[in-house]
């Protein structure tokens, strides 16, 4: 095995999916604002800021999902 060629457990395990029919994909246990700000989407937010838990009080960045009765 060489430097470049990763067992696929070790690889990051992702999901694709579409923000404003533009297509991104996250890691595992990202948040779909961390995966937009990664691609260069800016989703508004108030009360998210790195290192605070994410307790979702102010629904500045909720989105909606499709297929989901509620905002996520
Ligand atoms: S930034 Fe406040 S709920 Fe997301």
């Amino acid at each position: 095995m060489n430097a470049s060629t990763k067992p696929a457990d070790l690889m990051p395990q992702t999901i694709a999916f579409k923000l404003n029919d533009q297509p991104l994909h996250a890691y595992e246990g990202e948040t779909i604002l961390k995966a937009a700000q990664r691609h260069g989407v800016d989703i508004p937010h108030l009360c998210y800021k790195d290192g605070l838990r994410p307790d979702g009080n102010c629904r500045a960045c909720v989105v909606e999902i499709k297929g989901e009765r509620t905002l996520a």
